[in-house]
């Protein structure tokens, strides 16, 4: 054969199979818009809640002041911090005490929360009722169910959220001696906290006319419940979520590299992590047993967090955690309710392979027998036997990239 005829042919099926490639990608394409769709997947602005621009400006200046912890030592927006996508970068979080941002602030000594800082990306918006970890306020039944039981200050889940910080223990009040009273952690005694907060921010000069303003009320009428309002009006407007480039795809005419289409096939497909993390903020707001490792204290206790039975007190309850939502999830390390994890392939494996890692099994006795009923659990969850290769794994981070958005304005404590 010539040469030229040759050519001409190899020419023609590369056209043909460019063709043929290019017809595959789009269906590939299609079969994840669709996916993603199914899974529950709507358009940022629809989940939007509005907030009037004077209660998000005031609720700006609270979370930034260390005036809302008692002891004037401790902001909101210490621990959760933009840098950070809203979170601290740390583990478990350092609470009353402690000094500087990131890892300094492991170094500076200070009381420690036994649990990773949560981000705040959509919370509060259209459907995101359940809050914390353990979902101890969830507002999703007609009752709520919070520490409040029954004496819920507001009958929005995130206002009522927001009323906990302040009297918690360790992270924003202080755990000394001059305190007691208010320490034993009751209805009682947060309302004791509160009305010396709600007097303290009435009186600041700023604050106290700002919030006067955006509520239309005598400064002397303020409440706390109002500054809670303001301050979840803030984080709900604040951390709002924007269209990702998941959303230009499935919604507009963004294009998502190829490893993105693969990663996200596999996430709605054969990894089966939409099983889980599905809805408009991927997830079900339900709770599950991970066997992630578990770092530091634990919320019961020497390595040990119960997780969800802390609030049911249900032993089918035992080490879950609400199925965290997946925005900005490439900006929050470390991961899991304990912070045990850096790595986003690391958290893959550990839904999958628990036991892969001879790391992950505790070591000490008691923890090793927790670590096996974890595992017990999760071994009828829809994760146990996915199989996911290397380039799978990272495939599937690529895909968790495309989750990534702004918030509008950075937050920063005060000094
Ligand atoms: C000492 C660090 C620290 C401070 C200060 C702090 N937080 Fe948090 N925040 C955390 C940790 C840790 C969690 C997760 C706790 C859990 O779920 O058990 C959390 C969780 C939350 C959540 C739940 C988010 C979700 O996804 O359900 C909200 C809301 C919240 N914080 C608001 C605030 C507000 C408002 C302030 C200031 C009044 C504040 N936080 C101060 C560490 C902190
Ligand atoms: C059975 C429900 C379930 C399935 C299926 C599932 N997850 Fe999870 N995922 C969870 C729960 C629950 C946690 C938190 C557990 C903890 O902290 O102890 C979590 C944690 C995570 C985290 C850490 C987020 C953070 O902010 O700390 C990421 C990332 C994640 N999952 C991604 C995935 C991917 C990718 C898949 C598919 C391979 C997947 N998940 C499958 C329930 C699930």
């Amino acid at each position: 054969m010539r040469y030229a005829t040759k050519f001409r042919l190899v020419v023609a099926s590369v056209a043909v199979l460019a063709a043929v490639s290019a017809r595959a990608d789009t269906l590939r394409e299609t079969v994840l818009r669709q996916a993603a769709l199914d899974a529950g997947l709507i358009l940022a602005e629809d989940t939007h809640v509005d907030v009037p621009p004077a209660l998000v400006a005031v609720g700006k200046l609270l979370f930034e002041t260390k005036k809302l912890s008692l002891e004037r030592d401790i902001a909101c927006a210490s621990c959760h911090l933009d840098r950070f996508g809203s979170t601290d970068g740390l583990p478990n979080a350092i609470g009353t005490e402690g000094r500087g941002e990131g890892v300094n602030r492991l170094m500076g000594g200070g009381d420690i929360i036994p649990r990773n800082a949560l981000p705040f990306w959509g919370r509060g918006s259209k459907g995101f009722d359940v809050f914390f970890w353990d979902g101890r306020v969830d507002g999703r039944a007609e009752r709520m169910i919070s520490q409040f039981a029954g004496e819920e200050p507001s009958t929005d889940p995130l206002v009522v959220a927001v009323h906990l910080p302040p009297v918690e223990l360790g992270e924003m009040l202080l755990n000394s001696a001059g305190n007691e009273t208010l320490q034993r952690e009751t209805v009682e005694s947060a309302n004791q906290v509160y009305s010396q907060l709600e007097q303290r921010l009435r009186e600041d000069p700023i604050i106290g006319p700002a919030l006067a303003r955006a509520h239309g009320v005598a400064r002397s009428e303020l409440r706390f419940v109002d500054m809670a309002e303001a301050l979840a009006g803030f984080i709900r407007h604040n951390f709002r979520l924007k269209p990702t480039r998941l959303h230009e795809f499935v919604f507009g005419s963004g294009g998502l590299t190829n490893d993105e289409v693969e990663g996200g096939l596999i996430f709605y497909g054969k990894g089966r992590c939409a099983m889980c993390h599905n809805g408009a903020y991927f997830t079900d707001f339900l709770f599950h047993a991970i066997p992630f490792p578990q770092a530091g204290f634990g919320k019961n206790g020497f390595g040990v967090d119960y997780g969800r039975y802390n609030v049911t007190l249900d032993v089918a309850d035992l080490y879950a955690f609400r199925t965290p939502p997946l925005y900005n999830v490439t900006k929050t390390a470390p991961y899991s309710h304990s912070g045990a994890l850096y790595d986003l392939s690391d958290i893959i494996r550990a839904h999958i392979d628990p036991l892969a890692d001879a790391k992950s099994i505790p070591s000490d006795k008691r923890q090793r027998a927790e670590f096996y009923k974890v595992l017990k659990r999760w071994s009828a969850s829809p994760v146990a036997g996915v199989v996911l290769s290397e380039t799978d794994i990272d495939r599937t981070v690529a895909f968790l990239n495309t989750l990534e958005y702004k918030s509008d304005e950075p937050v920063a404590a005060e000094e």
